[in-house]
């Protein structure tokens, strides 16, 4: 099946994946690049690293587009759009930034001009932007960041501000998401990100959308239920969903039974499936690479894995199959 043409055909929304290029082992992975870039598979390509801040601003206002501009290049070439990431973020910042204590103007600052610089430079050719990442805790308030523990709260309506602001200079239509972990099943952290959506807009600050990650574990995903109620709450707000990062890992090896496999395949189509079940207002889904030997688990949760919908040698697990019934209906 092919699911960004079945994605597109039945549910006008795309099917995406996160991709880390360039500057690894992928850019010139001619079995990788050949899926990637099939439009056919992959309407939507996510830059997994080289938008983040310590590859764009590595020294204080000294700019490095060249791996953004590569990515944007290839996903153009082959007609796939791109959701920009991220702006804003308490992770891969440079050490300029992280080794000097602010005063709250000061960091202000460095972070308009760090979101009007790279938002003026890709412009249009983003699909979205993803202008603060990941600024919940779990209990529902802000976790502790260098902006926040800087700037406090006004850090994150500051941000999509000064994005507001570059998004009109640029003069092209550039979607601006809040994209978040644990936001999608009903709970006090997805309240909690309904009401960052509502503070903007009672503001009347640009937002239009908010990024569901959907990292999960086999066998512990939330219910179709949950994840359509979830979504649901943001849609009625006004603003646009996506999945914006799914994958479904393997807590502990074997990571390539049978029996597993069906789990994690019924995980994968539960998570597409409530896309599709709330209709127009979730527009894409994502994941968070397509291989194995390229997914992010390994190296950030040791013994974990198997997350994503190919093996290591490209085949094509039973999640690819259940997406594909997913995105018909099946
Ligand atoms: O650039 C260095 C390279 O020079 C070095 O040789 C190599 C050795 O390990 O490391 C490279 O940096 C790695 C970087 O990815 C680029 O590949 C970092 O160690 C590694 O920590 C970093 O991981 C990324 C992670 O974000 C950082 O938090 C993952 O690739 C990326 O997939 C992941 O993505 C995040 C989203 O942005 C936000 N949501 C969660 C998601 C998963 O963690």
């Amino acid at each position: 099946p092919f699911l960004n043409k079945l994605a597109q055909d039945n549910g006008k929304l795309w099917f995406g994946t996160a991709a880390d290029i360039p500057g690894t082992a992928e850019q010139t992975d001619t079995q990788y690049l050949k899926i990637l870039t099939n439009n056919k598979y992959f309407g939507e390509m996510t830059p997994a690293n080289m938008m983040k801040f310590m590859y764009t601003e590595p020294e204080q206002n000294v700019f490095n587009f060249t791996g953004g501009d590569y990515f944007l290049d290839l996903a153009e070439k082959n007609g796939l759009r791109v959701r920009c990431h991220n702006l804003v973020w308490n992770s891969q910042l440079s050490d300029w930034v992280t080794s000097r204590n602010w005063t709250a103007p000061e960091l202000t600052a460095v972070m308009k001009n760090h979101i009007y610089n790279l938002v003026g430079h890709f412009g249009g050719r983003c699909y979205s932007w993803d202008v603060v990442n990941e600024a919940l805790a779990g209990d529902g308030s802000f976790s502790s960041s260098i902006w926040y523990d800087t700037i406090g709260s006004e850090y994150f309506f500051l941000a999509y501000q000064f994005a507001q602001e570059a998004v009109e200079q640029t003069g092209a239509d550039i979607k601006l998401y809040y994209n978040d972990y644990g936001i999608e099943s009903p709970g006090v952290k997805t309240t909690a990100a309904y009401n960052l959506v509502k503070e903007l807009q009672s503001r009347k600050i640009k937002i239009d959308g908010v990024g569901l990650e959907s990292h999960f574990e086999v066998g512990g995903t939330p219910s179709v239920a949950a994840q359509v109620a979830a979504k649901q709450g943001y849609i009625a707000l006004g603003v646009d969903v996506v999945v914006t990062e799914l994958d479904v890992r393997f807590v502990q090896a074997p990571f390539y039974t049978a029996a597993g496999e069906a789990t994690q395949a019924q995980n994968y189509y539960d998570s597409v499936a409530s896309c599709m079940k709330v209709g127009p207002g979730c527009i894409g889904v994502t994941v968070w690479d397509f291989v194995d030997k390229y997914s992010w688990v390994p190296s950030s949760f040791p013994g974990q894995g198997g997350a994503t919908i190919y093996n290591d040698t490209f085949q094509r697990k039973p999640a690819f199959y259940a997406i594909g019934e997913a995105l018909t209906g099946a």
